[in-house]
């Protein structure tokens, strides 16, 4: 650990902090025993399976294995180096940690962000004093008043106004003697063309602060108050900002979020401002870019396993497109997703200024799950007529395609099937040739539909050492996934490479998972991507067969695969009678998280198979 804070400062920090009321900051505990569990902030949870210990000071995950002390909670929650989750940790309990203790090169290390958030704190403390104060933020309090936000709403956010002329932030900063190389690292103001000066970014704008969820300023949003373009002007990618990672009025939000386990999500500044003063508090606002497996992340935390999300958009087209392309972050988020498409020509702020906030809240409560909306709109624009129904069908199919969750899947299968009253094994086989060709230009099933071989992958795998049958077994199936994308999502759900016995293979299973989890994209990408030689030559040489696939022949295979598996289960708890017996803690937790894993994967192959 590191050594330049002394060790009995660290074990102060340690025992004052409560380490329940950290990770209750992002994570939903509920107790049970002596420990706290909720749902893991560091990978996608479906059950609760991450548990704190408040006497042991720890945490652990028994879903990713995550787990250590609240150092390390921070640490990785945040990005965080040791000594800046120390610094944090001890000013919340009112450690002192002293400072000469830190190398100059630590101390600047650790500086950088508390000193990007202290710029863009005076940065915001300017901003709003010119428009309360200034002669020119006049026009732009008018306009804000105009638009129905009151004094109130605009100090809560620290609404700010950044005066017309190209030097007003630049000289209060160098009157304050701050650095503008920091200054411009901050993004608020930009070196000119010559090299010998700066100017300010924001010029004649409304500004408008972004926070972080601790409430730190990360940078600002500014709006014209006229016509001109562009009509929103954002901060720049800067080390502690970045607009994926970062949704406005998170930090306000977090509480009622929480407490009303749900959240509205709309796409405007203003939008966010007019429903939170209207009493809608657990909203946050977008920052012009489409919703990221982070930000789901980010809200699944604040409302919890049975949260729900609902999405607020200003048309038809709007609402499509967002819940096309965001079925597969919230499926891999678990969060339940719904959408709001606002009657034509209105946005959240025009629309409760014009209808009130129960009206809007009477719809929001209404708000349909994604695949339930874009069917009603397939179906609005296609009509109940055979030909309508077909083309209906065809619109579902690529929704219906992003949904990874098999069971959750099925559910739609059945209720499309239903709604069009058509034979669900129609929608089946749509599915399933949707996912053959979404990754592959080519056609992985041959026109009569027979599959070659799967039973022989040669696959030019040369390693020197006689193969076991079960790795023959791991290869093969290797093979197929490389040569058979749409087969991935089955893989994905029966965790086939945990299985594997062969390292290699199972490093590869897992990357090849990986990747098609992140994207949709080419197996040749895939392979780049595999930085070591070994592996990658590998993957290669299995990937060029050019076989033909069949959905049910891979089906039967995968099946046999698993028909082999012993669970170590009756193993594992005798080791961890062994290791209790020994009182070595750390070990039982690590024992139980593998049993965990093995009874989990059971269950879930159970039930597929019961399907
Ligand atoms: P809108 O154009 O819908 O504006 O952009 P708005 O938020 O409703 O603002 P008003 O009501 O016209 O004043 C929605 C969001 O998209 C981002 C901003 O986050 C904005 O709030 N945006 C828009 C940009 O980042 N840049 C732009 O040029 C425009
Ligand atoms: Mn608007």
């Amino acid at each position: 650990m590191a050594k330049f804070i002394p060790e009995h400062i660290i074990s102060e920090i340690q025992s004052s902090v409560d380490i329940v009321d950290v990770v209750s900051e992002v994570v939903i505990l509920k107790k049970a025993g002596r420990n706290y569990f909720g749902l893991c902030p560091f990978h996608s949870d479906k059950d609760p399976s991450f548990s704190v210990s408040p006497e042991k000071r720890i945490f652990h995950c028994f879903g990713c294995g995550t787990g250590g002390d609240v150092f390390t909670f921070l640490m990785k929650l945040n990005g965080y180096s040791f000594p800046e989750a120390a610094r944090i940790l001890a000013a919340r309990c009112g450690v002192r940690i002293p400072e000469q203790s830190l190398t100059p090169a630590q101390k600047r290390l650790i500086d950088e962000k508390t000193r990007l958030f202290k710029l863009n704190a005076m940065a915001a403390d300017f901003f709003h004093h010119s428009l309360l104060n200034g002669v020119s933020g006049k026009n732009a309090m008018t306009y804000l008043n105009r638009r129905g936000f009151s004094e109130d709403i605009i100090t809560r956010f620290k609404i700010g106004f950044a005066p017309e002329g190209w030097d007003n932030l630049l000289s209060f900063f160098y009157k304050k003697k701050a650095p503008l190389n920091y200054v411009e690292q901050a993004g608020l103001v930009v070196a000119n063309k010559q090299g010998n000066g700066y100017y300010d970014r924001f010029r004649n704008r409304i500004m408008f602060p972004i926070t972080n969820i601790a409430g730190s300023i990360i940078g600002f949003g500014g709006r014209v108050t006229d016509e001109s373009l562009p009509k929103y002007l954002n901060t720049p990618e800067t080390p502690v900002y970045n607009k994926s990672r970062s949704l406005y009025g998170i930090d306000a939000a977090k509480t009622k979020c929480r407490t009303n386990e749900t959240v509205l999500i709309v796409e405007g500044y203003l939008d966010f401002l007019a429903l939170y003063q209207a009493g809608s508090e657990n909203t946050v606002a977008t920052l012009g870019t489409a919703l990221t497996n982070e930000h789901v992340r980010m809200l699944r935390g604040c409302i919890g396993a049975n949260g729900k999300a609902i999405l607020v958009y200003d048309s038809d087209l709007a609402g499509i497109k967002a819940a096309e392309r965001s079925i597969a972050v919230f499926d891999r988020g678990h969060i339940d997703a719904r959408i709001l498409v606002l009657p034509a020509g209105h946005d959240p702020d025009s629309y409760i200024r014009k209808h009130g906030r129960d009206s809007f809240m009477r719809g929001a409560d209404k708000a349909k799950n994604i695949i339930d909306f874009l069917t009603d709109m397939a179906v609005k624009k296609y009509g109940h007529s055979v030909e309508g129904k077909l083309r209906v069908l065809d619109a579902m199919i690529g929704p219906l395609s992003a949904i990874d969750d098999i069971n959750k899947k099925s559910l739609y299968r059945k209720e499309l099937a239903e709604r069009l009253d058509i034979d669900e094994s129609a929608i089946l086989h749509k599915v399933r040739d949707r996912n053959g060709k979404k990754n592959d230009t080519r056609s992985w099933v041959s026109e009569n539909g027979a599959m070659i071989s799967a039973s022989n992958g040669s696959g030019g795998y040369t390693d020197g050492e006689t193969e076991t049958a079960k790795a023959k077994f791991e290869r093969r199936l290797i093979a197929m996934m490389l040569q058979f994308p749409a087969i991935i999502p089955e893989i994905e759900n029966r965790r086939l490479p945990y299985f594997f016995e062969n390292n290699l293979l199972k490093t590869l299973g897992n990357t090849i998972l990986k990747y098609y989890a992140d994207s949709e994209g080419h197996v040749a990408e895939l392979l780049n991507g595999i930085q070591d030689e070994r592996l990658r030559a590998m993957a290669t040489s299995l990937a060029i067969d050019d076989r033909t696939w069949r959905y049910e022949d891979c089906l039967k295979l995968i099946n046999q695969f698993e028909s082999g598996i012993k669970y170590p289960e009756k193993n594992l708890s005798r080791k961890i009678k062994e290791a209790a017996a020994k009182g070595d803690d750390v070990k039982v937790i690590q024992l139980l998280a593998e049993k965990q894993k093995y009874v989990r994967n059971k269950a879930k192959k159970k039930c597929v198979r019961r399907r």
